[in-house]
């Protein structure tokens, strides 16, 4: 097995000025002044308003809508159903590939889920397309909802989530669970959550003929403009999307969703710029959400406390015409060594729109459950949770075994511990209170998140006057990627920041991938990275084979590249200026390009995981079972950290959702229509400042040289996971009470089930 060196830096990173550095964001001036400008902010001359139909009834058939009346409607320039929607060059019901799912675009009557878009308004005015609508007043063939986990005969599904395997094992794990001292077999709820960035899904979409412009939030623009020009049957070079900033993303905008196409079709059809943007209930539904679940986990331990079998099952749900599985389930090859796991999922499929990507898309899900039945399995133990984890937390990860870069979630464990106090913890429940005799609980859980990495592609030029250019078609969605995207940007040209221009958001612009998995940093960072090292070598290969540079004949000794200069890396008094060796050539400037992609080699040889551990203090009323979460400290190893500011702030989000799953958030299902009864944000309860916790992130270093060159994991999503299972296991021991129903409310204390 190959070992693991975790304090050493490949020698051929260059490190600059800027990588590491607490930067704030380059378009916070921008954002805070109202000048940064967000899809819905564009008004081209002309442009027309589409508002969305959005049906009733979760199962059956649009029988009538009074097109008749909305068209009457003074503004009203045109009404889109299916009897009259444009054709498409490709069915939206084709799915061709893991990342293509099926939309609803107004293909035909049916409804196969609550808030369906059933029909487009296309108004001069946003009131008169919103009281269009209104007049559509549509008339179903209603079929009963099938609502819930239970709402019909389940199947093993192929794969979860994008194509992860549903079923895996290692070891016997009923064999380990009849020869173990101790079990637990506990069953976890976690309910429905929906996407609620501040930005609901918008855009403004100009066709020119076969060209289409649009503006529009879009975590992964060629990913959108392939999908685009397919259902649109023109070219991907004829589709310019523009997505500068986004106002969160968190996965709802990782794949073009139906209403975004609809508002595209709706500029075709009328010939004229149309803004669409989503109502707030109308975002539960057509764009994606996590979907519920039902969690299973049998644990097994020996005599001495050390985990023998874990077995982790999960039922969880998709629509009924399409398959994304929340796999929550895989959490569990990746956090505690036993010598048997087996982990498994099967589904049913309701009347919903199709569950999507979102923050830790089975990691958060399967987190809070895994760690939920650690506690409770260290409590059967009588062992402190803390000891049991580090007892049991995986060195290799158990099914592929393939060494994890682990050491540094033991340092994770220390310092986090430390920090929080630990130490003073009581084993047993209920013991603490304050001063005004709430109950107080402290809890602990593992944050894990896999670091991923996708293709991308970079373009990079010097110019002579000194100055670099940088270009990638990359997403800031709030995560602070342009900013940290542009001090690798500025390392790898060996420029200063600020004569660096850092071209990002738009679709003609180098393919960064997608924005998601966590791997944005490492994706367009790496192709950014290897781009400016191109432009790097082609440069120094000019200066080394001319007799006039103090660089001649440097030849294997190479270059370090830094503040504009190329230094001779074995003589760092022989130097030349980037501007000196260009204007010697005769050039103006000088173009590179690079490319990233996981290395093959070295995910053969290693499990690739970021790390944590999060620990958490909750109060809770005696009298009236009020939870508040009051403290959060959560220690996380991530590779380097690009811009410790940004990654903290990425961390404390993360946590302050793993709150908010613990406590709060859940979309509450009408049993008997199959609608979300709470879609508004009153009702959809989210963590406001009030329910934030003093919250701490500590980044642990970690020099990981086996993920990229650069070392970077992600961060945007490990933050929830451990920090869930934290707030719940505190829940525990302030109460005594083992809720196992995920969001935990006051209900269950005061009546435990
Ligand atoms: Mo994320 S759920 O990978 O945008």
């Amino acid at each position: 097995m190959p070992e693991l060196v975790l304090s050493q830096t490949p020698a051929h990173v260059r490190q600059g000025s800027n990588i590491g550095q607490p930067h704030t964001r380059r378009e916070g001036v921008l954002k805070v002044t109202g000048a940064a400008k967000y899809a819905a902010d564009h008004h081209p001359s002309g442009m027309l308003y589409a508002v969305l139909a959005v049906s009733g009834i979760a199962r059956g058939r649009v029988a009538f809508l009074d097109v008749a009346a909305a068209k009457a409607h003074p503004g009203v320039v045109e009404v889109i159903t299916p009897a009259n929607r444009p054709a498409l060059a490709q069915d939206p019901d084709e799915r061709a590939n893991l990342f293509m799912f099926r939309l609803d675009l107004l293909q035909n009557d049916r409804v196969r889920y609550a808030s369906q878009p059933i029909a487009i308004v296309i108004a001069e005015t946003l009131e008169a397309a919103t009281q269009g609508v209104a007049l559509l007043e549509p008339r179903y063939e209603t079929e009963p909802a099938r609502v819930g986990l239970d709402a019909a005969t389940s199947f093993v599904p192929p794969v979860v989530g994008p194509g992860f395997p549903a079923e895996a094992h290692c070891g016997d794990v009923e064999a380990g669970l009849a020869a173990a001292t101790r079990t637990i077999s506990e069953t976890y709820e976690t309910a429905a959550q929906y996407h609620n960035p501040m930005e609901p899904h918008a855009i403004v979409a100009a066709w020119d003929g076969d060209k289409l412009s649009i503006d529009t939030p879009s975590q992964g623009l060629a990913l959108a403009q392939r999908r685009l020009a397919g259902l649109f049957g023109v070219s991907p070079d004829n589709i310019h999307i523009r997505s500068p900033f986004l106002g969160g993303g968190f996965g709802c905008k990782g794949l073009i969703t139906g209403p975004q196409v609809l508002g595209a079709i709706a500029a075709r059809a009328v010939d004229k710029p149309v803004k669409l943007v989503l109502r707030r209930e109308q975002m539960y539904g057509p764009v994606g959400h996590r979907a519920s679940t039902r969690q299973t986990l049998r644990l097994g331990t020996d005599h001495d406390g050390k985990l023998v079998a874990l077995d982790h099952h999960t039922k969880t749900m998709s629509s009924t015409y399409d398959d994304f599985l929340e796999p929550a389930s895989n959490v569990s090859h990746a956090v505690y060594a036993s010598a048997a796991i087996a982990t498994s999922h099967e589904a049913v499929r309701a009347d919903v729109g199709t569950p999507m990507f979102m923050r830790a898309p089975g990691e958060a899900t399967g987190s809070i459950a895994l760690e939920s039945a650690i506690d409770e399995m260290a409590h059967a133990c009588g062992m402190d949770p803390l000891a049991f984890r580090l007892k049991n937390y995986a060195e290799v990860e158990p099914i592929s075994g393939k060494p994890f870069s682990s050491k540094a979630l033991r340092e994770c464990y220390r310092q986090g511990a430390e920090r929080f106090g630990w130490e003073r913890r009581p084993i047993a429940a209920r013991q603490m209170r304050d001063r005004d005799g709430l109950l107080v609980g402290w809890g602990v859980g593992t944050a894990a998140f896999p670091a991923l990495m996708f293709a991308g592609n970079a373009k990079a030029v010097l110019r002579r006057d000194g100055s670099g250019v940088m270009e990638i078609g990359a997403h800031d969605m709030g995560q602070g990627a342009w900013t940290a995207l542009a001090q690798i940007a500025a390392d790898a040209l060996g420029i200063d920041l600020d004569q660096l221009e850092f071209r990002s958001g738009t679709s003609d612009l180098p393919d960064a991938g997608i924005a998601g998995g966590s791997a944005h940093t490492a994706t367009a960072g790496m192709a950014i990275h290897n781009a400016g090292a191109d432009v790097i070598a082609r440069l120094a290969d000019l200066a080394m084979k001319d007799r006039r540079s103090p660089l001649f004949g440097a030849g294997n000794a190479g270059v370090i590249a830094r503040g504009g200069r190329l230094f001779r890396r074995d003589d760092e008094s022989r130097s030349e200026s980037y501007a000196g060796i260009l204007s010697r050539a005769g050039l103006a400037q000088i173009e590179g390009h690079g490319t990233s992609a996981a290395d093959q080699a070295a995910q053969s040889d290693y499990a690739m995981q970021a790390h944590g551990a999060v620990f958490a203090e909750v109060k809770v009323d005696p009298d009236l079972g009020q939870i508040r979460a009051t403290r959060v400290v959560g220690a996380f190893a991530a590779g380097r950290i690009i811009n410790p500011r940004m990654v903290e702030s990425q961390l404390c989000g993360g946590m302050i959702w793993g709150v908010s799953f613990a406590l709060h958030e859940q979309a509450v299902i009408d049993s008997r229509s199959g609608r979300v009864m709470n879609a508004n944000l009153a009702e959809y309860h989210i963590p406001v400042n009030a329910d934030v916790p003093s919250l701490e992130s500590i980044l642990v270093e970690e020099h990981d040289p086996h993920v990229n060159a650069l070392g970077i994991k992600g961060v945007g999503e490990i933050g929830i996971t451990g920090t869930a299972g934290a707030v719940a296991n505190a829940v525990w021991h302030a109460t005594g009470i083992r809720v196992r129903k995920f969001p935990i409310t006051l209900d269950r204390l005061i009546e435990p089930q």
